[in-house]
């Protein structure tokens, strides 16, 4: 699904940011990122949703070296792609319930449909009474619901979530780990960046582990610890 060989990364002419990233995700898989602020974990998922390009290296997203496969042909592996961004990135002038449904009307889908399912989304995330609601009228915890929403709704092969649990409570935050779970039952491969170690111990998923720019350990963990 995902594969790095070598990869560096700087932005502009600086430094380096990420150093000599190798990894292989398989299809199905599910990985939490971690590591310290500044390690390198937002730059590494915008590597995996094509925002950024490496500096060297080789990067292949679902069997395809982006770097030999034609401009026209990215946007359609973009699509496949989920992404839950650090800063939320929802569009202003849209309701809860219309920037969750953006996925789905780009898709072409019923809007009877639509208006079940980002319905029914939005029930779940704890939402019900805010579809109608604004993002700048929305607390930040209630935002991200809504941006974890919008990434899930299309039901991506991939999905990158930065830090997707940042600004709820601990009840809610199992909720979305929960949603998750689901998503990658159904097939959906999932890396979540996170800072909260109790999490990661809790789900017992795989880990990826940056320090400094580098991908520090990949191991396993016990399913279902703790
Ligand atoms: N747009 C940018 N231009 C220049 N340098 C950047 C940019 N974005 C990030 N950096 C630098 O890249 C390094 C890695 O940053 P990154 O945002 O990937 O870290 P992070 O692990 O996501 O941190 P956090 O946990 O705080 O979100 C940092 O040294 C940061 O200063
Ligand atoms: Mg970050």
């Amino acid at each position: 699904m995902v594969r790095f060989e070598n990869v560096g990364m700087r932005y502009g002419a600086g430094p380096e940011v990420l150093r000599d990233i190798g990894m292989e995700l398989a299809a199905g898989s599910f990985h939490f990122l971690t590591g310290p602020s500044g390690a390198g974990k937002t730059s590494l998922l915008k590597l995996m949703y094509l925002a950024e390009r490496p500096s060297r290296g080789l990067i292949s997203l679902f069997g395809r070296d982006i770097a030999t496969t034609p401009r026209r042909e990215l946007p359609a592996l973009r699509r496949k792609i989920g992404v839950v961004f650090q800063d939320f990135r929802l569009i202003d002038h849209l309701s809860a319930f219309d920037n969750v449904a953006l996925p789905l009307r780009v898709a072409g889908l019923a809007e009877e449909q639509i208006r079940e399912h980002v319905s029914e989304l939005l029930r779940w995330v704890g939402l019900a009474e805010k579809l109608n609601a604004r993002p700048a009228t929305l607390s930040g915890g209630q935002q991200q619901r809504v941006a974890i929403a919008r990434a899930v709704i299309g039901r991506p092969s991939l999905l990158l979530a930065d830090e997707p649990t940042g600004n709820v409570d601990d009840e809610m935050a199992l909720r979305l780990l929960r949603l998750f779970e689901e998503m990658n039952k159904l097939g959906t491969t999932l890396v979540i960046a996170t800072h909260n170690e109790g999490l990661v111990t809790r789900f017992g998923h795989a880990r990826l582990h940056l320090e400094n720019g580098e991908l520090t350990q990949e191991r396993l963990r016990a399913q279902h610890a703790g």
